[in-house]
């Protein structure tokens, strides 16, 4: 069942954070659909800008609209990932999306309210919730290029003063992350202070964490030993993700971490197969490793064993 993000995090605020994961092809949905129901976890279906174009849009859609049908029991929102304003634009009036993520923030704080508030008055008349971002977080995005020394904390005065000004639903914020598998340089880490500043000043509004892999040193240890070269690649210490949840934190971006889980499977299993090339045998291996890695994902995260409680209030 297709849920907005907004009923979502009624029901997870201050308590739980919902996982974001982004997919890019039929593996993916499979394993994470799996791995969601076999968790009891309410979840959100990211699609990015590259996913849509990976095949084809309507591809992506395709296969959602499927697993909906062969896994009827799972309640999911469906989300643009990082999107600009014309696609944004294209996922509101495709009549798919639950919800769609307007990032302009690369532009001046004004520029970002301008185009912010554009894409929330569109959404919000066809009933899809917006989340945007203000702050820039460090590391490579689709369409925007930040350095690490560049990335810029959101500031929590603000924050209040954006979502006044947007009407946006929910707020990805700059706390220390970044994307990507190679996160915190020195000794960095999150900046807890600052989320507690800006839930004081959104007190009951939903925030979100991108850039939330936690990178697990055995799968960089596995991918590495396998013949990859991801030295030095680290991420977010999932212990932390409880915390942040109670500072606000509803929904929690992760997608290194499984093209982590498919590079291991791959890599390590045609090491050992040498001699295969069919394309199923490790499929499925890939499919139940990430059902697997989403099950224990929202373990960390909270949501698992939600999903009866968010069926109750959604049907009402
Ligand atoms: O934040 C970006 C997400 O990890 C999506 O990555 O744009 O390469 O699909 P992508
Ligand atoms: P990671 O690169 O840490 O998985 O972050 C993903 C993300 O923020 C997608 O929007
Ligand atoms: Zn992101």
């Amino acid at each position: 069942m297709i849920v907005t993000t907004k009923e979502l995090f009624k029901a997870a605020y201050g308590k739980y954070a919902i996982g974001a994961y982004n997919i890019n092809n039929l593996e993916q949905t499979m394993g994470l659909f799996r791995g969601c129901i076999d968790s009891s976890a309410p979840f959100i279906i990211q699609i990015s800008k590259g996913a849509r174009s990976y095949t084809d849009k309507i591809m992506i859609e395709g296969l959602i609209r499927s697993a909906d049908q062969v896994f009827p029991d799972a309640i999911f929102a469906v989300h643009l990932d990082h999107g600009d304003e014309q696609t944004c634009y294209d996922c509101i009036n495709s009549g798919f999306y639950s919800s769609v993520m307007i990032d302009a923030s690369a532009e001046p704080f004004e520029k970002n309210v301008e185009i912010t508030k554009r894409v929330v008055d569109a959404a919000h008349a066809k009933g899809i919730v917006v989340e945007a971002e203000l702050g820039k977080l460090g590391g490579v995005e689709e369409h925007v290029s930040v350095n690490e020394a560049d990335a810029k904390l959101t500031d929590p005065d603000q924050a209040k003063k954006f979502v006044e000004l947007t009407g946006c639903d929910s707020l990805a914020c700059a706390i220390g992350t970044s994307h990507g598998a190679f996160k915190f340089s020195g000794t960095q880490g999150l900046h807890f202070d600052v989320l507690s500043a800006i839930q004081k000043n959104l007190p009951g509004f939903p925030l979100v964490m991108h850039g939330s892999s936690s990178v697990p040193q055995d799968e960089v240890a596995r991918i590495n030993a396998a013949g990859g070269n991801l030295k030095g690649a680290k991420g977010v210490d999932d212990t932390q993700f409880r915390r942040a949840a109670e500072l606000g934190v509803t929904k929690i971006n992760i997608d290194t971490d499984g093209r982590l889980v498919w590079t291991r499977v791959h890599r390590e299993y045609f090491i050992e197969h040498p001699e295969n090339f069919d394309l199923r045998p490790v499929g499925k291996v890939f499919m139940s490793e990430y059902a697997k890695f989403i099950a224990d994902k929202n373990a960390k995260l909270g949501s698992a064993g939600q999903l009866e409680a968010v069926r109750k209030l959604v049907s009402k």
